[in-house]
């Protein structure tokens, strides 16, 4: 791969020279224009023309860490380079994006060019100006200062105890048994992968007929089914779906291709399949991949096998971000010791099944972390999300059908295989007792691993029960242990879904209002299934009521927390829930919707709002693709309006609070309309959060 003969050169140089590019451009028959399209794009690499000062710190300026002093200690770090370079010293102190260790804010990354043998970058972690410069000025005098790794940093949260490692809570090795499980049915059944679903009359199987043919043919994935497992990495969409689309298309390994040997190699490359774990987690505020490659990556390494013998894939890959140096290692020491297990490589448990997983370092950026741009960095190219459709599970890597999840949700499930899907969704919140005017109360189910930094006792990972509320989770005495004050906001998924306010008041008919909303929607609900029912009949097929129309979320909600009475919502009393996220900006009646991601940062009453609205659009500006014209832009008009807000409350006021809500609102408007992916129809939301929710704030300063 281009991304990684790059590495190797830069590894070697420090940077990129121009003679060893023109060499590699020889050496893979690649014109030089293209391979100089990658190294344009991708921080990471350092051409000759912009070559590396001999020592480079960077200390992480967004969310956390700005919260932290980033500001001051990039000031500090800049007046100690300034004075070694007067003294013909070549240091070099600049902000950077998120470095993925925010729970141990603000994070620095160091390097001195050119790196002992053997090692990368070294990582700091929550250095004050003192021991910044000492670090600064041990670099520039050739020595290495002793750095903070993440393997010997143990965090407050709970993920090692819960539920998620099915072999430490069982006392199992870490032996690949749910990967040897079902190689000792191949080789049973003499296969090398479960036939999938037929064409019926030429069409593909679908609804009941297909969930039957699944039971049936394949338990093991349907154990997926019965999970309800939705992707970790933000939309929440069902872990099975892809795998059972990916598993519906045609495969090197399918019975014909195995009936005759002599075309294996030729169908090989015609019907590959692939499977690719997202470990490139670069949203500020999150951390907690990091946090499982380092420490479970046998959960990982065993979700991508499972999905790959599953789904009848040919090879799989993690591709992990480039700042994680050190669980790069540890997943490849993990994947050779999986390979000398025999669960992965040419002949997986002796089955006949090839299956080789490979780990592949990110050339960076936060874009990378989109799935399609995450496609075309592997495939060498820059990192700019596609259009859609096709989808990736149709036209993925290399353009053949592909299975990308989250590194979390791979890792969830080799206790659903080996413990059945009611393992998983069972361990939602349990819900306290409902009061009787609730008919149906909700079911909330699985877990998921949550990264939580800022003003809390102790930031983390946190494995929490889906439906857990986000109060417990900053003060209960198992996860955070409390606020540090008084709770004033939260953003609840990185920088993309904005900053919500700890209190939002409740409109004065709210109650009346919610009444009329849920009486029609019962009536559009019931209108809805009758008649769906009645086509059913009329076409013969069988019935069956949605589960989804059991729930009253919204109902219970209310019915608990907001009863007659009350004047204001607080977001402490909200379930850590996609579904409830949904629903809750209509629910509350909250003028910028809000999401739920992994990452969660507190804010105290200390925060200034304004300041963390413009660090959090910055970051967006900083990490635009440049692909959308609009994004490219708007992006940086949103800064420079972001920043004006902050010169103006400076000198004493903001008069203009008005107009400036309008220019956001239009380019908000402009960015959601055009924009390929989230970083552009998120860019806007941070200040539109703040000018909505904090106003005075925004026009007065922070009240102490
Ligand atoms: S919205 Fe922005 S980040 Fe996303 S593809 Fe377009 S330019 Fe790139
Ligand atoms: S390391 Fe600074 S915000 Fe993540």
């Amino acid at each position: 791969m281009i991304i990684q003969d790059l590495r190797d050169i830069q590894h070697e140089y420090g940077y990129l020279p121009d003679a060893e590019l023109r060499a590699l451009s020889r050496r893979i028959e690649m014109p030089l224009a293209r391979i100089e399209e990658v190294t344009t794009f991708f921080p990471a690499f350092r051409l000759e023309r912009r070559r590396p000062a001999t020592v480079e710190v960077r200390v992480c300026r967004d969310m956390t860490c700005h919260l932290r002093g980033a500001p001051a200690l990039i000031a500090a770090g800049q007046k100690v380079a300034a004075e070694l370079n007067a003294d013909g010293g070549d240091v070099e102190v600049t902000g950077v994006s998120c470095l993925g260790r925010c729970d141990r804010a603000p994070a620095v990354w160091a390097e001195r060019q050119p790196m002992p043998e053997g090692e990368h970058a070294w990582v700091y972690a929550a250095p004050d100006a003192k021991r910044l410069e000492a670090i600064v000025r041990t670099l520039a005098a050739g020595q290495k200062p002793k750095p903070d790794p993440d393997a010997a940093y143990e965090p407050a949260g709970n993920f090692l105890t819960g539920q998620l490692d099915v072999y430490a809570r069982n006392g199992w090795p870490r032996d690949y048994r749910a990967v040897r499980g079902f190689a000792e049915m191949l080789v049973e059944k003499r296969r090398r992968c479960v036939p999938r679903p037929p064409l019926v009359d030429g069409q593909p199987l679908q609804g009941p007929a297909l969930d039957a043919y699944v039971r049936e043919a394949h338990p093991w994935l349907w154990k997926l089914n019965e999970s309800r497992l939705g992707g970790m990495g933000g939309a929440g969409a069902p872990a099975y779906q892809k795998w059972l689309d990916v598993w519906g298309q045609r495969s090197p390994f399918d019975e014909d291709t195995a009936a005759r040997p002599a075309l294996a190699e030729t169908k090989a490359t015609l019907f590959d399949k692939y499977v690719v774990a997202n470990g490139d987690e670069s949203e500020p505020g999150t951390f907690k991949d990091r946090e499982i490659m380092q420490r479970a990556p046998h959960l990982i390494v065993e979700g991508v096998i499972l999905a790959g013998l599953f789904a009848g894939c040919s090879s799989g890959y993690i591709f992990v971000r480039h700042e994680y140096h050190e669980q790069v290692e540890v997943l490849r020491a993990e994947v050779r010791r999986a390979e000398a297990m025999g669960a992965c490589g040419a002949n997986v448990f002796g089955s006949g099944r090839a299956f080789p997983v490979e780990v592949i370092e990110s050339p960076g950026g936060y874009i990378c972390g989109e799935q399609t741009a995450l496609i075309e960095a592997m495939e060498g190219r820059r990192a700019q999300p596609r259009n859609r459709p096709p989808d990736i599970t149709s036209n993925g890597f290399r353009d053949r059908p592909t299975i990308l999840n989250n590194v979390e949700t791979l890792a969830w499930t080799p206790l659903i295989v080996l413990t059945g899907g009611a393992a998983y969704s069972g361990g939602g919140w349990k819900l306290p007792a409902t009061p009787k005017l609730v008919e149906k109360p909700p079911r909330f189910g699985g877990r998921r691993l949550l990264s939580v930094s800022g003003d809390v006792l102790r930031p983390g990972v946190y494995e929490v029960p889906i439906g857990l509320s986000l109060g417990e989770l900053f003060s209960g005495p198992d996860y955070c242990g409390g606020v540090l004050g008084t709770l004033k906001a939260v953003a609840t998924s990185g920088p993309s879904g904005g900053i919500l306010p700890a209190r939002y008041p409740l409109p004065p008919d709210f109650h009346a209002k919610f009444a009329e909303q849920l009486s029609r929607k019962k009536d559009r609900a019931r209108k809805d299934g009758d008649a769906r029912r009645a086509d059913a009949v009329k076409a013969g097929k069988e019935y069956r009521e949605p589960a989804e129309e059991a729930y009253s979320l919204e109902e219970w909600f209310v019915a608990t927390h907001l009863p007659a009475g009350s004047t204001h919502f607080d977001l402490a009393t909200a379930p850590i829930d996609l579904k409830f996220f949904g629903m809750m900006a209509d629910l509350v009646g909250l003028p910028v919707s809000p999401l739920l991601g992994a990452g969660i940062v507190v804010y105290a009453d200390t925060a200034d709002i304004l300041d963390q609205a413009v660090c959090f659009t910055r970051f967006f500006r900083n990490e635009s693709c440049g692909k959308c014209v609009p994004c490219r832009l708007g992006a940086e008009k949103l800064v420079r309006i972001g920043e004006s807000l902050l010169a103006a409350r400076r000198a004493g006021g903001n008069a203009e609070v008005a107009a400036v809500r309008s220019d956001i609102t239009d380019v908000a408007w402009a960015l959601t309309q055009t924009s390929i992916c989230s970083l552009g129809t998120s860019a806007a939301t941070p200040l539109a959060c703040a000018l909505t929710y904090f106003p005075d704030e925004v026009a007065h300063g922070r009240a102490e």
